[in-house]
C-alpha cells in the first residue's frame, strides 16, 4: 500500500479524507498531523481524533500542530466567530474521542519521519500550508527528504472564501508562497476548478449512510452538513449537492486517473488587496518562469463516488 501524511484542518472534509485514507485497502495513513485552518487548532486535533476513533483507526496517531499562520498575526481577514451549523463546526457529530494527541509537535515529527524514512510516503497538506513551510524552514533536508507533495489549495476561475482565492492558500499566502518555490521533487495541486467537478449528491449522501458502517455514516453525515452550507452561502450550480475537496487527493493516490492534471508554474500573490493568497496559474506559459506544479482541471466524479462507496461499505 502506498504510505501517505494527512496534513488537516478537520473540517467536515477533511474528516471525510482521514477515514477514505485510514480505510482504503491499497493506503496506509502514517499518521494524521494539524494545523490551524477551519477551526481553531485544538478542534483541528479534537475533530481527527474524533474521526479515527469512530472508525475504528484510534491506532493512528495525531500531532498537533502550528496555531497561527507562518508569518502573520493572523488570517488576512479575522476568523468570525462561528456560528453553529455552517459548513465547518468547532465541534464535529460524533462521539467524544478516546485517543490523545501526541506530546510531540506536528512540524517535529514531519521533519524526522522524512528523515529517517526508508519507504516512500506522500505528503498530503489538505489545509493551510503553515506546518509544511515551518518544516522547511526549520530543515534545510526537508524538502529533498519529501518525495511528493499532494496538496488541495488554490483556485483558477472563481474563489471561495474571496472572489479570488481558495481557503487554504489565503489562510497562510506566505506560507503557501514558500512550499511552491521550494522545490520539492513532485508537487500536485488539486484547485477547486478541480474539487468542483466532484460534487456529491444528497442521494449520493444517503446511499453512504445506508451502508450501515461508521464509514459511510460519519462520511453521510459531513457531506449532508458541507450540502446544507453551500446550498446557503456558495450553491453549486447543481443544488443540493457539494465538493468534498480533501477526500478528492486521497482517491487520487489510489487511481491517479481520478485527474487530469497540466504541469504549470505557480506563483502565491501574498500581497494584493483583492487578490491576496490567489494561485496565479501560467496555464498559456506566457511568462518565462518555470513549470513546478502538476495542477489538476479536470476530476471524475464516478471514480470518486464510487470509490467512497466500495470502501466505506467493507469498513
Ligand atoms: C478547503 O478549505 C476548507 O474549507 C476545506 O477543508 C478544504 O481543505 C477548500 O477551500
Ligand atoms: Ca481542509
Amino acid at each position: 500500500p502506498r504510505k501517505l501524511i494527512l496534513d488537516v484542518d478537520t473540517g467536515t472534509d477533511d474528516a471525510v479524507a482521514i477515514t477514505l485514507a485510514a480505510l482504503h485497502p491499497e493506503l496506509e495513513l502514517i499518521a494524521v498531523t494539524t494545523v490551524n485552518g477551519n477551526v481553531e487548532i485544538r478542534y483541528c486535533t479534537d475533530n481527527s481524533l474524533r474521526t479515527l476513533d469512530f472508525i475504528g483507526r484510534g491506532d493512528i496517531p495525531v500531532y498537533e500542530g502550528c496555531p497561527k499562520p507562518l508569518v502573520r498575526a493572523d488570517f488576512p481577514i479575522p476568523r468570525a466567530v462561528k456560528k453553529d451549523g455552517g459548513m465547518h463546526v468547532n465541534v464535529l457529530p460524533l462521539p467524544d474521542p478516546v485517543s490523545r494527541k501526541q506530546d510531540k509537535g506536528a512540524v517535529e515529527f514531519l521533519i524526522e519521519t522524512f528523515r529517517n524514512a526508508t519507504e516512500e510516503i506522500v505528503l498530503v497538506p489538505v489545509g493551510p500550508l503553515t506546518n509544511i513551510a515551518a518544516a522547511i524552514a526549520a530543515d534545510p533536508d526537508f524538502v529533498k527528504n519529501v518525495p511528493e507533495v499532494v496538496i488541495m489549495g488554490g483556485a483558477h476561475y472563481t474563489g471561495n472564501i474571496t472572489a479570488s482565492a481558495e481557503f487554504n492558500i489565503w489562510a497562510d499566502p506566505e506560507a503557501a508562497a514558500v512550499v511552491f518555490a521550494a522545490g520539492f521533487r513532485k508537487i500536485t495541486l488539486v484547485p477547486l476548478d478541480a474539487t468542483f467537478q466532484a460534487l456529491v449528491s444528497g442521494a449520493e449522501a444517503k446511499a453512504l449512510e445506508d451502508l450501515g458502517t461508521n464509514a459511510g455514516i460519519a462520511a453521510s453525515r459531513f457531506i449532508a452538513q458541507r450540502i446544507k452550507g453551500y446550498d446557503s452561502t456558495q450553491p453549486m450550480k447543481t443544488l443540493g449537492s457539494a465538493p468534498v475537496h480533501d477526500a478528492v487527493c486521497v482517491a487520487y493516490l489510489v487511481r491517479p486517473d481520478l485527474l487530469e492534471t497540466k504541469f504549470v508554474n505557480v506563483q502565491i500573490e501574498t500581497q494584493g488587496i483583492h487578490t491576496v493568497g490567489r494561485t496565479v496559474f501560467d496555464v498559456n506559459k506566457r511568462g518565462d518562469a518555470a513549470p513546478n506544479c502538476h495542477v489538476a482541471f479536470g476530476a471524475n466524479k464516478d471514480i470518486f463516488i464510487n470509490m467512497m462507496m466500495d470502501v466505506f461499505k467493507r469498513a
